[in-house]
Formats: C-alpha cells, sequence, structure tokens
C-alpha cells in the first residue's frame, strides 16, 4: 500500500482516472509503439489522512517524464511572459536587494522568468534537467545547470555560489516525487533571510471548477494552504505568505521561509479558515469531486457524439498535457476531434499520448475553420478567444468545460 510522500500516513483515495499515458509524451506517427508511447499508469489521486496532502497514488518515475526531449516550453503564452515578468521586477524590487543578491530558479524551461533578472545584472542560477530547453534558456542569456534539484545538489549550488536570497520554482515543485529531498536542499541552500516561493494548481480551484484534467503524471501534489503549511513545519520552514493566482487555471503562490525568520501574513490565516469553512478536505467534498468528474465526463461525450452524427467538423484548441487526461478518460479520439491546433513547433506533426489525435500547427485552424472548436487550452482562454476573434465572426462556435460543458 502506497503512504503519503510527506509523512507516511494512509492515504485514501478519492478518484480513479484509469490507466493513461504520459501527459506529455506526444507520440510520433513513424514510432508510435515506442516505450514512452506504449508507458501506462493508473492515474488516482489520494489524500493522506494525517496530514491532508494531495498527492497521485502511484508516479512515474521522474527521468522518464523529465528529459532531453521534453516538448513544454513555458513561453509559448503572453500572459505567462507578462506574469512571470511581473514576478521577476518583483523580486528585483523587494527581496534582490542587498549586496550581490543570489536568485535560483528550479525548472527554468526556456528562461520565461529568469531573463529579466539576468537583463538586469543580477546574480543567478536555473537548474533545468531537460537538455533542448535549458539550452534555449541559454539562448535567452541566462546561467542554466542541466540538472536534477535535489539535496545533493543545493549542496553543490551552496558550495559553489553561497546562499540564495530567493529560490523560485514555478509548476515544478509539485511535480517532483522526492520533495523530502527537495526540501531538505531548500533549507540547506536558503539565505538566514531569504524566501523559497513556489506556485502551483491550487487543489481548492481544481475542486471548484471540477477540474480533473488538471490531474496528470506530472501533478504529483496539489496543494491547499493547510497541507503546505504542515509539509513545511517538518522541515524547519514556515509558510508565511500565500496568493491566489489566475494563471494556469487557478494557482497558489506559497511563500515559505526558515521558521520564525519572517512574519505571518494575515492571507495565511485568512487562506486557512477559508479553506475549512469549505471543508475542502472533508470526504464528502473529495467524494462530490469524483461525482463531478464523472457527470463532466459524461456530458461532454454526448456532446461531441452528438455534433459528429450531425456532421459537424469539430477540432481541438491546444494539446496540453492536460488534455492527455481528459481525451484518454473520455475515450476522445480522432473521430470525435479530428485534430489539435497547436503552436508549439516541437508538438506539430506529432498524436497526442494514447488517443492518436494528429497534432497541427495553428495556421490548419482556419484553412478552413471548424464548425467547432473544443478548447482544450481551457486556461488560456482569454488569450486564444482575443487571438482567434475570426473563428466566432466567422459562425464557429467553442465548447467549453471548465468548470461545465457549454458551447459558445
Ligand atoms: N517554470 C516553468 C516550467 C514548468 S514545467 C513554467 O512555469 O512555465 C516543469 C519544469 O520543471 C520542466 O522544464 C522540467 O524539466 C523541470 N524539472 C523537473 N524536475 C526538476 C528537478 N528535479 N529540478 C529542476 N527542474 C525540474
Ligand atoms: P499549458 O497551458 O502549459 O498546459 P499543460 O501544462 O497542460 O501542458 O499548455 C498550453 C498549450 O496550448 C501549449 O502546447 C501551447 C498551446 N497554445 C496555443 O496553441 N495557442 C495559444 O495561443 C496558447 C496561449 C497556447
Ligand atoms: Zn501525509
Amino acid at each position: 500500500m502506497p503512504v503519503c510522500r510527506i509523512c507516511g500516513g494512509t492515504l485514501s483515495e478519492f478518484v480513479d482516472l484509469g490507466a493513461q499515458p504520459m501527459g506529455n509524451a506526444f507520440v510520433s506517427p513513424q514510432d508510435p509503439d515506442d516505450d514512452a508511447a506504449s508507458f501506462r499508469f493508473r492515474l488516482a489521486v489520494a489524500m493522506c489522512e494525517a496530514c491532508t496532502m494531495v498527492q497521485l497514488v502511484d508516479d512515474v518515475q521522474h527521468d522518464q517524464m523529465f528529459h532531453q526531449g521534453y516538448p513544454y516550453r513555458s513561453s509559448g503564452s503572453s500572459v505567462m511572459r507578462a506574469h512571470f515578468e511581473a514576478l521577476a521586477r518583483r523580486f528585483l524590487a523587494q527581496d534582490l536587494t542587498g549586496t550581490d543578491p543570489f536568485i535560483v530558479e528550479l525548472g527554468s524551461n526556456d528562461g520565461i522568468m529568469l531573463h529579466t533578472i539576468a537583463k538586469a545584472g543580477v546574480r543567478h542560477l536555473g537548474v533545468e534537467p531537460c537538455g533542448d530547453v535549458a539550452e534555449v534558456g541559454r539562448a535567452n542569456g541566462i546561467r542554466v545547470r542541466s540538472e536534477f534539484f535535489d539535496e545533493n545538489l543545493a549542496a553543490d549550488v551552496l558550495a559553489q555560489d553561497g546562499p540564495a536570497d530567493v529560490i523560485f520554482a514555478a509548476n515544478t515543485f509539485s511535480h517532483i516525487d522526492f520533495l523530502d529531498s527537495i526540501l531538505r536542499g531548500i533549507k540547506n541552500l536558503l539565505a538566514p533571510d531569504g524566501v523559497f516561493v513556489f506556485e502551483d494548481p491550487y487543489f481548492g480551484d481544481i475542486v471548484e471548477r471540477a477540474s480533473f484534467d488538471q490531474i496528470y503524471d506530472e501533478h504529483i501534489f496539489f496543494f491547499t494552504a493547510r497541507s503546505v503549511q504542515d509539509m513545511a513545519a517538518r522541515f524547519g520552514l514556515e509558510l508565511v505568505d500565500v496568493e491566489l493566482l489566475p494563471v494556469h487555471g487557478g494557482e497558489l503562490r506559497c511563500t515559505l521561509a526558515h521558521t520564525g525568520a519572517r512574519p505571518v501574513s494575515p492571507a495565511v490565516t485568512e487562506l486557512l479558515a477559508e479553506e475549512a469553512a469549505q471543508g475542502l478536505t472533508e470526504p464528502a467534498t473529495l467524494s462530490r469531486f469524483a461525482d463531478a468528474v464523472r457527470e463532466l465526463g459524461d456530458s461532454l461525450v454526448t456532446l461531441l457524439r452528438e455534433l459528429r452524427a450531425q456532421g459537424k467538423r469539430v477540432v481541438g484548441y491546444g494539446a496540453t498535457a492536460k488534455s492527455t487526461t481528459l481525451l484518454n478518460y473520455c475515450g476522445i479520439g480522432p473521430d470525435l476531434v479530428s485534430f489539435i491546433s497547436d503552436s508549439t513547433p516541437e508538438k506539430q506533426g506529432r498524436l497526442t499520448p494514447g488517443t492518436h489525435i494528429p497534432i497541427r500547427g495553428p495556421e490548419a485552424f482556419a484553412d478552413p475553420y471548424p464548425d467547432y472548436a473544443l478548447l482544450l487550452a481551457w486556461n488560456h482562454q482569454e488569450e486564444i478567444l482575443r487571438k482567434e476573434a475570426a473563428f466566432r465572426e466567422a459562425g464557429g462556435k467553442w465548447i467549453h468545460y471548465v468548470p461545465d460543458v457549454r458551447v459558445e
């Protein structure tokens, strides 16, 4: 029986999304049965009965998900570029003001955040294990170590560069099953008054929106203020601030500091109280979530079958890792969604993991426009609807499925 990765407590499973491929294992049409494409694991989520950490029951080996050819590129969204530039400016103004400050980012990807820091001439280090994307970061002028962050790497960085005033991780901390080693490394590398800031999908938003496609191999942990506070304390760290962010379908940004080093913001107490009032970790809430997942899946498939019966042309928009869960759970293949338009060159020409829907460049979307477009990259809704205004003007309709299935 798997146990809680943070405290060793008993896991109580509340949703099972079946046998799933890896979310980013886009399939090459020349080699559709290679090891990565054929791999399946059971995608089920549980809550720890002791510390309330929500987590996958089974997981995929870390280096099987993150490797040389990992296709995800952070800078594909202009909203995310602006989001990380604003945060970098805040770090520069608030936290990187001492003599010769130093910032470390875990999962720096293509340099979307650190390039603003590098341009400001501030000492920094990106840690990005995936070789191809680390190289993109270097081309963007940032210093990158292409390795997995863990306690050993943290000790090495400390020896070479000294303590970090800021350690940052976006959409990365929740992706790592060995958080104990990461947190020991952070405790050791962080300067006495330093902060560890991380942002990841917020479990409260997932429950509220039934956005179950946030669940895939890379998302191992789903944080709440309560579970993060408990986890931090086990490693000599303290949750001193929280912010809810609108990006990526709703995220929680947490700030940790050495225990007692910084005052705790009232925002922490407020969010803890809100989570308790909502019963976010109550079994009844979790079982309602599991019911909502089933209902959402059923109504989407019903709609797509109706449209096919009417001879309508439906394509997908955004070959997200998230959509791997949705498409496989619902059994949506090329018969229901003929192709998916995506702006990432690394994904174009490939097929979706498990369901083998072809992925084409954005120019294919308008050539000619489909009758309906399934908005798989729903977390970028505003940006995409603005960019594709001509689709609606030409009579096209969007199919949304978060927080419920609707056509607009
Ligand atoms: N921070 C970016 C990228 C998120 S994708 C953003 O928010 O858009 C997650 C990234 O974490 C990937 O680029 C992956 O290679 C990296 N990663 C995975 N495991 C890691 C580890 N142990 N140490 C550092 N980076 C890691
Ligand atoms: P992302 O939001 O990171 O989701 P996930 O973490 O689930 O993979 O991915 C968004 C995808 O959508 C990415 O492959 C790029 C694509 N995309 C477009 O094709 N056009 C756009 O305008 C935007 C914003 C994204
Ligand atoms: Zn636990």
